[in-house]
């Protein structure tokens, strides 16, 4: 039987002020542990807001957030995320590295924000992180001494440095060029493998085709998936 790692129930993110804006519009979703699925849609429709609210990143105005079936929307902020911290590993489409920190430390950062780890089991796990996405190299190297295919590589292991069952990604490929976007793509695709859940926002509907569903965002609802597709054929 397959178990719902995420689920969203008419999520919607709202915006008041100068500019008043609906930005997630009532978004109903499921998403299976183990399962990959892309996420697309023009600019503007509300995407990285979407993936925000899924990541525990921003707070919906309405609806409820599921995560492995504990309801999120009452969750006090510290235990959002100490839940965050230990679920969810998010990659963004610039790497957010600390320029002033090596890769291993930037991979430890999380690590040491939930604090259950000796430093020096920090460390071995960061370099273990960093030689399974082929970057034994940088492991000691500032982010700017790494080409962006690496860092984003780097970004990515910080992103599994707590070992989070669900990995969420927006536009992770959109600064690189195609060869880091195909290993970039393909580590996400094995760690779908692995049994984690990957939510991925991508414009590049080829590599949306390697995922197991896309969901289409337009004006902040869900427009069709390509399973919806599939079954009214
Ligand atoms: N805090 C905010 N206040 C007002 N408008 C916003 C805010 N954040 C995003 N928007 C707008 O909401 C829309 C959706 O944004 P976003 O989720 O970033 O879309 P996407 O990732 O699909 O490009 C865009 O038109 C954006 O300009
Ligand atoms: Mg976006």
């Amino acid at each position: 039987m397959s178990t719902v790692a995420v689920e969203t129930v008419g999520l919607v993110k709202r915006v008041e002020g100068a500019v008043s804006a609906t930005l997630v519009n009532g978004v109903d979703l499921k998403v299976t542990e183990g399962e990959f699925v892309a996420i697309t849609g023009p600019s503007g429709s509300g995407k990285s807001s979407l993936l925000y609210l899924l990541g525990l990143l921003d707070a919906p105005t309405e609806g409820e957030l599921i995560i492995h079936g504990q309801a999120t929307s009452r969750l006090s902020d510290t235990q959002k995320a100490q839940l965050r911290l230990s679920t969810i590993g998010f990659v963004f489409q610039f790497h957010f590295l600390l320029p002033e920190f090596r890769a291993i430390n930037n991979v430890m950062l999380p690590m040491r924000a939930l604090g259950k780890l000796s430093s020096a089991d920090m460390r071995d796990q960061g370099v273990a992180l960093l030689k399974s996405l082929g970057l034994e190299e940088a492991i000691n190297k500032l982010p700017n001494q790494l080409s962006g295919g690496q860092r984003q590589r780097v970004a990515i292991a910080r992103a599994l440095a707590n070992d989070p069952q669900i990995i969420i990604a927006d536009e992770p490929t959109g600064n690189l060029d195609s060869h880091a976007t195909d290993q970039v793509f393909s580590i996400l695709r094995d760690l779908a493998r692995q049994h984690r859940t990957v939510i991925v926002v991508t414009h590049d509907l080829g590599l949306a085709a390697r995922a197991d569903r896309t969901i289409r965002i337009v004006d902040g609802r869900i427009a069709q998936s390509a399973c919806d597709l599939t079954a009214a054929k």
